[in-house]
């Protein structure tokens, strides 16, 4: 393979979060960057897809409403196309700085969206994350989990609220799916959480937004030994 991801140990931290649209990734990520900040702890905070120029342009291709007929196969190679240039341009410069980088979203959402959801299943997901990601794995991954009921009507509100302050962004496109399919997206992030029970922490994420940081504190506070 060729040695497109440098073969050093990076000397910051890779934190993912990952759950459902509506289960409060953007709300603790904001909050848990503000507690870090706070400690004089340098900290950078990403998005998937995006995260660079090119990628928030093909962020832009998958989630708008307006892209029709996009198949799942595209659909994968489309959001590894942007994390490939994300771990090249930002995470692994980030992480060999000795920062802290706290990622919306990292390969479990494609395993659980895609492998999941679209039913293309968790090992053509893996085996492309090896190929195109250096199989670069986060120290810690927190995924919020909640009703999927709830957590899709959150989405909803919140995207509602969004068309009007920013009718020009879209990004609803998933929010057509069914509920059998964020059910499918669900059971597969519990999956991944279950087989790689040392990095993914489940947090309930059913209490208010400061209950919820109080208990992401304290796992960063013990897993990164701040
Ligand atoms: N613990 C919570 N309880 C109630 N509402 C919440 C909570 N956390 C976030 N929200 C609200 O739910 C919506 C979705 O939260 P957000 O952080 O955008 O989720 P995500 O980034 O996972 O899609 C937002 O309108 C947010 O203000
Ligand atoms: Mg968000």
């Amino acid at each position: 393979m060729p040695a497109i991801i440098p073969d050093v140990s990076p000397r910051g931290k890779f934190i993912t979060f990952e759950g459902l649209d509506g289960s409060g990734k953007s709300t603790q990520i904001a909050k848990l960057a503000r507690g870090l900040r706070a400690r004089g702890i340098s900290v950078v905070v990403t998005r998937e897809p995006g995260g660079t120029t090119t990628g928030e342009k093909i962020r832009e291709v998958i989630l708008h409403s307006a892209t029709a007929g996009l198949s799942p196969y595209a659909e994968m190679a489309l959001m590894f196309a942007s994390r490939a240039q994300h771990i090249h341009q930002v995470i692994l410069p980030a992480l060999a700085e000795g920062q802290i980088v706290l990622c919306d979203r990292f390969t479990d959402s494609t395993e659980a969206y895609q492998g999941g959801g679209r039913k293309l299943g968790s090992k053509s997901v893996l085996q492309l994350h090896e190929v195109l990601c250096g199989n670069l794995q986060p120290d810690l991954t927190i995924l919020l989990d909640n009703d999927v009921n709830l957590t899709i009507d959150r989405a909803r509100r919140r995207n509602r609220q969004h068309k009007t302050k920013r009718p020009d962004k879209d990004e609803n496109r998933f929010e057509q799916e069914s509920r059998a399919f964020f059910g499918r997206v669900r059971n597969a992030y519990l999956a991944i959480a279950d087989r790689e029970h040392q990095r993914v922490h489940i947090v309930d994420a059913r209490g208010t937004p400061r209950e919820t940081h109080a208990v992401i504190m304290e796992l960063v506070r013990k897993r990164l030994r701040l």
